[in-house]
Parts: structure tokens; sequence; C-alpha cells
């Protein structure tokens, strides 16, 4: 291990947007759901994460940077996860550089940490979620641990919940599992990104700001006072996952946006039905809904899904190209980008997948 080496391995990966929402933990320690939830993972030219790891003896500490700021890694997330992956890891050999790292030197070198986001961070467009996706990934890599991504979805949920959703790209299902210990509650792919292609997501920006309550104290406040959200969990999503399943099966946009929207809208009444209530969406967010439901209606059949996460940006879901186009010029309509709406921009991109994370 000795010498004046440095090994660097750099993953990307993009993020993911729930269309039946996981809100809620039963475990706040290892992050375990109260409900299995399901996502698309979207495309990375948009909206992704690039995270460089870097191991050398010459290294005296841990450290990382996130957008070119030093942040602590004192958290108890990314200590889960550096610990569960440290654990794991192997003998790495590279003839070329001459580098030879022992299974149990792990224990003792010291990583650097560079990660960016091409889009806001915290602005309610799921960046934990492809930030801990990415940093689980690449470390795999560097230190050689031999997991399938099953296995490293599983440690990237004790870095955020949705980020085991990311670890796949197409259409990914987080099983919220039964074990005490969380090692069955993981995600697994429903299909890959070719089965269902003509799908194009449109992200209105409607705020870049920071949110006021993060996803984390939300949920935490949503667990301990909404009756809806005992409801919503053993009653509602259920049936809600076996029918976005079939939908996705069959490519039956109808149902996909029915189920979509529902979700997000309960999802948000139980942010209301918590006690204080949780506001993340705010006017244009409701108008853009108005305007989405209003053409929907007239055309008999859905056109366009939308749902919201923890932020009032919109995620918009167009049945095809030529619906896409039409959506964006009715948005243009609407809402032009920094005219009174306080919208910002708009992200248009197709839904796609985590390939072998460029490395
Ligand atoms: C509204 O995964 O950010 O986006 O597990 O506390 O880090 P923590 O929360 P996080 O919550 C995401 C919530 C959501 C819905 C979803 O992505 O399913």
């Amino acid at each position: 291990m000795a010498g004046k080496w440095v090994r660097m391995v750099t993953a990307q990966t993009p993020t993911n947007i729930a269309v039946i929402k996981y809100w809620g933990k039963r475990d706040e320690t290892l992050i375990l759901p109260v409900n299995d939830s399901i996502s698309v993972t979207l495309d990375p030219a948009h909206l992704c994460t690039t995270t460089t790891v870097a191991v050398s003896p010459s290294f005296d500490q841990d450290r990382m940077w996130l957008n070119g700021k030093e942040i602590s890694l004192a958290g108890g997330r990314f200590q889960s996860c550096l610990k569960e992956i440290r654990s794991r890891a192997c003998d790495v050999e590279d003839e070329e550089k001459g580098i030879k790292i022992a299974k149990k030197d792990w224990e003792n070198l010291h990583l650097h940490i560079a990660s960016y986001n091409n889009f806001p961070t915290a602005a309610g467009l799921a960046s934990s979620a492809a930030g801990f996706a990415c940093l689980v990934f690449a470390l795999a890599k560097l230190m050689n641990a031999k997991e399938d991504q099953s296995q490293l979805s599983a440690i990237a949920r004790q870095g955020s919940g949705s980020a085991c959703r990311s670890l796949y790209g197409g259409f990914v299902k987080w099983i919220m599992g039964k074990d005490e210990d969380g090692r069955d509650s993981l995600a697994v792919q429903l299909a890959d990104e070719k089965h269902w292609d003509d799908l194009v997501i449109i992200i209105a920006v409607v705020s870049s700001r920071q949110k006021e309550t993060s996803s984390t104290s939300g949920m935490r406040e949503t667990v301990e006072t909404s009756l809806l959200l005992k409801h919503r969990a053993k009653e509602v999503v259920p049936k809600r996952i076996v029918q976005m399943e079939e939908a996705i099966k069959n490519r039956d946009f109808a149902s996909f946006a029915q189920l979509t929207c529902s979700d997000s809208n309960q999802f948000h009444a139980v942010c209301l039905d918590t006690s204080p209530p949780i506001f993340y969406m705010n006017d244009t967010s409701h108008r853009i809904i108005s305007v989405v439901e209003k053409w929907n209606r007239s055309e008999g059949v859905p056109q366009v899904a939308y749902t919201f996460d923890a932020g009032p940006n919109a995620v918009m879901i167009a049945r095809d190209r030529k619906t896409a186009s039409l959506l964006l010029q009715r948005l243009l309509f609407h809402f032009p980008p920094n005219a009174e709406t306080d919208l910002n921009s708009y992200i248009i991109g197709d839904k796609s997948i985590l390939q072998d994370a460029g490395i």
C-alpha cells in the first residue's frame, strides 16, 4: 500500500421521481419506509450527480466537497454508507499504477470525495437521491466491493431513502421490506428504460430555492401527527402499487397518469394533514395542476401526468413527443419563465437510466 499514489473513480447517477410516493419512516436510523414506492429514473443529461472518490496513503482524513464547497462528513447518514461499503471492501491491484491495497488496509485509508449536481440542490428535485446513489456506487467500485445493484441500493437507502431507487434505470420499485435490520428493504427494477420510451418528462422549475421543511423532518412530523398517513400507507398505497405495476407492464398511459396524479395529490394532502401543516406547493404549482387537469378532461383521455415532490416544482410526464411539444407550448403560454409567474426554467428530457455508470 505504501507509495505516493492516488486511486480515483468517477461515477454519474441520475435522479429519480416517484410516481407512487415514499413519505414516512418506520425506522429513522435504518431509513425503513411505511410503504412501497415506485419511481422513474431520469435522463442523466439533465438531472444528475457526478461524484469522484479518491483514496491515497497521503490523505490524513476523510473529506468531501459538494458543488465545490467543503461539507462535513460527520452526519450519521454519510458515516453509515461509508461504514457499510468499507466493511465490504476487497483487495485491489493495479499493476500499471503500482497500486496494491489489501482488504485490511481499507480501514486505515482516507477518502476525498467531490460531488457536483447539475440542478438545484435541495429544491425538491431529489438531489439527495442522486447524491447518495452515486456516492455508494462510486465507493463500491473504488473499493472493489462485489455487491450487486440491489444490495448497493440497500446501502444507498441508509443515506437517503429515495436514493435506493436511483441505482437502477427505467421504472424502479422500492420494496419496503419486513426485516428489522432492513436487509430486505431495497430497490428492484420493474422495467428498463427501453420498455416505454415514448414518455417525455418536462420539469417546470418553479423555484430553485432551498425548501423550508426538509423531507426528513417533514415526514417525521407527518408520521407523528397525521391520521391520513396511516390510512394511506395501509389501505391506499398497497393497491396502487399493484395497479401501477400493471399500468407500467401494459404501457397503459391512462391508468399510469391517473395513479401518478392521485398519488401526488394524496401525498400533499398528507402534508396538509400534518400538524403544523406543511405546504410544499405554491400558487404556480396549483395553477399548473389546473391547466393539465383541464387539458386532460377536454381530451377525454389523459395526455399528461403531473407529480410534485417536497417542493413547488412540477414534474410532468407526456404520453409521447407530440404531446410533449404541445405541453411545452401551453406551459410557455401560461407560465413564461421569469415573468410574474415566478417560474424559473424548464428542463426537458426523456426518462432514462443509470447505465453501468460512466467510469
Ligand atoms: C417526496 O428520500 O429525500 O421525494 O429518506 O429522509 O432522505 P430521506 O427523504 P428523501 O424523501 C423523498 C420524498 C419524496 C417522495 C419520493 O421520492 O418517493
